[in-house]
């Protein structure tokens, strides 16, 4: 099948005048948004009502086989078609029809705060983890019916921490002829090239791992949690162009058009699954127990068009529930010592900047972990970020002639254009670095280095900066709490 950009074109014009009356009728009159724009637009401008209601999704009602969901890479060439047909025949769904690629990936700008709704935003939250899941779920359930094999067909995931360029089903042929190509990506990646060396490796994911508490991995009621900057957010704004509103996965309000979103967000999925299973004791390494995060529920439309619910609680055991696995590979994790720690603003002298306060005794322990060479961990808990910035950030600690990477940051853009972007507010995040090269420099007692925030542009390769290199100073790091955190020896 051919997906031509004329034929594309067209079918979306004819989308936008079809789709509002079609999506009109599942409309609840008392919703605010009725009286807007339905789903289908592009760009999108106005404001699709959610589905709403619906069937309550009951554990244990999916009862078919347990599969694995694999990497892309290890799919065979008859898995490949079928994920390529799956696709294909999603993009040739009637605008009438509540599948369709266009009005799922608008499901996703919704809830992203695309609308000007922060209710509404299930990111930057705890909200994050389980409501991709369940898109995740009824996705994976569509493209399954729509092949025929709904029991076996599971979605692939981008390891990125393996596969460190595009994933060549999605990439080539570089055209419209393949149904799991999209023409809004970075030309860099799409070319073939690799991603930058700081992002999703995995020695991103064993810092990630050090976390034994959800609050800091996967966000807690008010703020999100460290995997969501990076590698989630860095790679959305890697995969996406590099400039103007950073197109598609770039931008939360039209990332669910790539398909390789979908083979992203399993790949986070796997991540958080492969977190709940690193054994710990007490509450190391679990899920939250409150009502808040457990009673959440949100509507999808399923394989049959049928508007159905679920609520996070449902999600946790996917094994029994969704029936999908992963392989996660064996992590040996070590137990975490947490030291007091105080980021201050703003050390005067040669690097301004804040700086990290300890005491002598925490001092003395950082610097012999560093010098084992055991990792140090730095949490930021409660980091605003300033309104309406998207892109890749890198993280340096400098003093003089010297900057340390210690880690990125990455923010998605909202909406189509700059007016649009500054709108929007960020809500508050935790930020998790691996600052065991650094340490031995921010933890000087005279002039230690200072943290700074950079604004990643094509030039500015993460790494040691070189002298008189010009990067643009993004904010002042703060924070409302800070940690450190040391593997047991
Ligand atoms: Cu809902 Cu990766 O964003």
């Amino acid at each position: 099948m051919k997906f031509d950009s004329i034929s594309i074109l067209n079918r979306r014009r004819f989308l936008k005048g079809a789709a509002s009356l079609a999506g009109g009728a599942v409309l609840a009159s008392s919703n605010p948004f009725t009286a807007m724009t339905a789903f289908a637009q592009d760009p999108p401008s106005g404001c699709p009502a959610p589905p709403t209601g619906g069937t309550h999704f009951v554990p244990g009602s999916d009862t078919r086989p347990v599969v694995l969901r694999k990497s892309i890479s290890a799919f065979s060439g008859a898995e490949l078609t079928t994920l390529q047909n799956a696709y294909a025949a999603l993009r040739a769904l009637p605008a009438s029809d509540k599948r369709t690629w266009i009005l799922q990936a608008d499901m996703h700008a919704l809830y992203c705060n695309q609308c000007d709704n922060l209710n509404l935003d299930i990111h930057g939250s705890w909200s994050f983890f389980p409501w991709h899941r369940g898109y995740l779920y009824y996705y994976e359930r569509i493209l399954g019916s729509l092949v025929g094999d709904i029991n076996h067909f599971r979605l692939p995931y981008w390891d990125w921490e393996n596969i460190r360029t595009l994933p060549s089903p999605y990439a080539s042929p570089g055209n419209s002829g393949n149904s799991m190509w999209d023409n809004r990506r970075r030309p860099a990646l799409a070319g073939g090239g690799n991603l930058p060396s700081t992002d999703g490796t995995a020695a991103r994911i064993t810092t990630l791992y050090g976390l034994t508490d959800f609050a800091s991995f996967g966000g807690d009621a008010f703020s999100g949690g460290s995997i969501e900057s990076d590698p989630h957010g860095t790679i959305h704004v890697d995969v996406g162009q590099a400039s103007g509103a950073q197109l598609d996965m770039g931008n939360l309000g039209y990332a669910a058009r790539d398909p390789l979103f979908f083979a992203h967000h399993c790949n986070i999925d796997k991540l958080w699954s492969g977190w709940n299973d690193l054994a710990g004791g007490g509450s190391a390494y679990k899920n939250p127990t409150d009502a808040g995060f457990l009673n959440q529920r949100w509507s999808f439309y399923d394989e049959n068009q049928h508007v159905v619910s679920i609520s996070a609680a449902d999600m946790l055991n996917h094994r029994n529930n969704l029936r999908y696995v992963y392989k996660n590979p064996i992590f040996v994790v070590p137990i975490w010592i947490i030291l007091e720690c105080e980021l201050i603003c703003c050390l005067p002298g040669p690097d301004p900047g804040p700086w990290l306060k300890v005491s002598e005794q925490v001092r003395e322990t950082v610097i012999q972990q560093a010098r084992a060479n055991s990792p140090v961990v730095l949490v930021l808990h409660g980091v605003s970020l300033p309104p309406g910035i998207s892109g890749n950030f890198d993280v340096f600690a400098t003093r003089g002639e010297r900057s340390i990477h210690v880690g990125s940051i990455g923010m998605i853009a909202h909406g189509r254009d700059q007016k649009e972007q500054h709108a929007r507010a960020h809500k508050p995040i935790t930020l998790t670095f691996d600052i065991t090269q650094a340490a031995p420099e921010l933890f000087l007692r005279d002039k230690p280095a200072t943290l700074h925030v950079f604004r990643r542009t094509e030039e500015q390769r993460p790494g040691i900066m070189t002298k008189g290199q010009k990067r643009e100073e993004l904010f002042q790091l703060k924070a409302e709490k800070a940690e450190i955190r040391v593997a047991k020896r």
